[in-house]
């Protein structure tokens, strides 16, 4: 399951449910990378995303520019020497498609323009410009599972069931009321239609509370929605369906960006056979049965699509890259989504295992089993760890024990730079930003916080604005109303303060990434877990790659201090003596031998001679 809930509940919202242009046209379509960006991309072996630190904004709270109180792309644009100074490889931008904003962007009504409280096309044509400019990609959020109700596809087939595109979702008659395999939980949404009075066809729950059938009149019908009411699901079983949705990509790789994040992806396609889901027992937060979603979720159909999505993502040049939100149960379902040995589908589906898997707790056992499990079970696949998200309580809330957090986050980012994988992270975790939960009911903004409070109180807390600086609605905006208020913890955590700090988690951040942006051998070392009975240390060697020696990485993940002998030789790495390259101890700067003790939360960082 995702922990976003641990603190506050032990529901499991996104758990396992989420669990050809010729070469003329491409020439003229695709803008060049500038030098910049080429360079990065020559610097080293492999595809660009293998070693990229790749940055998720939630537009809405990154940078407003016009003073309206919600971040715009325009905000981003006026940011992005920042990103740059940081590190950063690429910017995932959650959606910024025309939206109700039922969901916040991920109920699209319109994929091929921008909303207009985000800005203009033309705003984002200068953004994916100066972006290039600054030697940062541009991956943009892709929802293919559902659009919007009030997307025209939507409008048109609910209309009748005889239109155009009267099966380009996924409808149906429900069955008796009085049928023998009816629940009471289905009686609850009895409408009359030809038939007399009928139920939803099974009993699927949306993600997001109550039945995942609703009722449309003229059709006379339910149709399905695995979140949102307003998210019809798209029926991917049509053709059609995804001819129309590959286009939409087309539009945006014809503009440049390099990739797509691919939303809820495993939730694709549903049983055919509309079979109930089996019960696990009890309620969920939102007060509805919870289901073990084995006929909603992770259908293997969904393969067949990827597969044709990656031959299209290959016809253009540039090593364009399709990452999944894919929250998955075991390492061995992970591996299946990059096609297996074949590697012929996702490039990075995230392993959400690290950061968000179930029993997630920091401590040493928890992360060496899956980093190792991500090193030696994807067939050499490249593994892409994640922390921080827009869904999920931030990961210093998560990990931390409420005293010393800011330490914690430090090995968290140890975890994340300088592991074997591609990096990603979450505006604001470079600062150490807290989660800032709504207080009363009144000011929550996402709907499942309401429906759901107090026991889910929704997202809201991991979406509040960027904190800058310690000045008045710190930078993120001119406007005394924001979207999200700003935190109280702006005035000491945000980047103006961070940066003037050498010891901050800023610098910390700064130091680790740059270091592997430089270090062949944290860009493509092997990874091997050495010291593997401790269950405080996570330590592991990266083996010497291009003439460059091995590195050991040890973190404290306790409150103790721990002695130990650091063994590298269990990698196959013989070595006499150590050199700090990184550390957040003082102490720990002239290490020079591998018998040492690493004070508490401590991460090591240093080079085998
Ligand atoms: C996953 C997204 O990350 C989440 O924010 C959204 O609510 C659902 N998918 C539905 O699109």
């Amino acid at each position: 399951m995702s922990p976003r809930l641990l603190s506050r509940t032990s529901a499991t919202l996104f758990a396992l449910a989420w669990t050809t242009l010729s070469a003329t046209a491409l020439a003229q379509t695709t803008p060049t990378l500038t030098p910049d960006a080429q360079m990065q991309s020559q610097l080293h072996d492999g595809p660009w995303w293998k070693h990229a630190l790749i940055y998720e904004i939630y537009p809405r709270s990154f940078q407003d520019s016009n003073g309206d109180g919600v971040g715009d792309l325009n905000g981003i644009t006026q940011r992005l020497d920042y990103l740059q100074q940081t590190g950063i490889d690429a910017i995932w931008i959650a959606p910024m498609y025309p939206s109700p904003q039922v969901d916040f962007g991920y109920d699209i009504s319109n994929y091929e323009a921008v909303d207009p409280q985000y800005g203009t096309l033309a705003d984002f044509d200068k953004l994916q410009a100066a972006a290039n400019g600054h030697g940062i990609r541009i991956i943009l959020d892709m929802v293919l599972n559902h659009t919007s109700d009030k997307h025209a596809w939507f409008v048109e087939s609910a209309s009748s069931r005889t239109n155009p595109k009267a099966d380009w979702y996924v409808w149906n008659d429900g069955i008796p009321a009085d049928g023998p395999n009816v629940n009471d939980y289905q009686r609850k949404y009895t409408h009359t239609g030809p038939k007399g009075k009928v139920v939803p066809p099974n009993n699927w729950v949306s993600l997001f509370g109550g039945s995942a059938w609703e009722w449309v009149e003229a059709r006379q019908q339910f149709y399905y929605h695995d979140f949102y009411k307003q998210q019809p699901d798209l029926n991917w079983r049509n053709p059609a369906v995804e001819k129309a949705m590959f286009d939409t990509m087309r539009f945006w790789l014809d503009r440049g960006v390099a990739g797509f994040r691919l939303d809820a992806i495993p939730a694709l396609f549903e049983d055919p056979q509309l079979r109930n889901e089996p019960e696990t027992g009890g309620t969920n937060a939102q007060g509805d049965p919870n289901l073990k979603k084995i006929y909603t979720d992770n259908l293997p159909e969904v393969h067949d699509t990827i597969r044709r999505m990656r031959a299209m993502i290959n016809s253009y040049p540039n090593n364009r890259v399709l990452i999944g939100e894919t929250y998955l149960p075991n390492t061995a379902a992970l591996s299946a989504w990059y096609g297996g040995a074949a590697a012929n589908e996702l490039q990075l589906p995230m392993d959400m295992l690290i950061g968000f898997g179930t029993g997630v707790a920091y401590k040493a056992p928890y992360f060496r089993q899956y980093l190792n499990e991500a090193e030696t079970q994807l067939n050499g696949a490249q593994p892409l760890i994640v922390f921080d998200n827009h869904d999920n309580v931030r990961s210093i809330d998560r990990f931390g024990d409420g005293q010393h957090n800011q330490l914690i986050a430090k090995g968290i980012a140890s975890i994340l730079l300088t592991s074997h994988a591609t990096a990603m992270t979450y505006y604001g975790a470079e600062l150490g930003m807290p989660t800032t939960e709504p207080t009363r009911k009144e000011d929550v903004k996402d709907p499942i916080g309401i429906t759901g409070w107090p026991k889910e109180k929704g997202r809201d807390g991991e979406r509040t604005p960027m904190q800058w600086t310690p000045g008045a609605q710190a930078d993120f905006s001119t406007s005394a109303q924001t979207w999200l208020p700003i935190p109280p913890s702006y005035t000491t955590i945000n980047v103006q303060t961070e940066l003037a700090d050498p010891n901050s988690l800023l610098n910390w951040h700064k130091r680790l990434i740059a270091m592997r942006r430089d270090n062949p051998t944290l860009r493509d070392g092997k990874q091997t877990m050495i010291n593997t009975d401790s269950t405080a240390v996570l330590a592991y060697v990266r083996a010497a790659t291009a003439g460059q020696p091995s590195i050991l990485v040890a973190i404290n993940l306790s409150n103790q201090p721990q002695t130990l002998t650091l063994d590298p030789s269990t990698a196959g790495v013989a070595a006499k003596s150590a050199k700090t390259l990184l550390t957040d101890a003082p102490e720990l700067n002239a290490v020079t031998t591998l018998n040492t003790t690493l004070p508490p939360y401590a991460t090591w960082i240093g080079s085998l001679q």
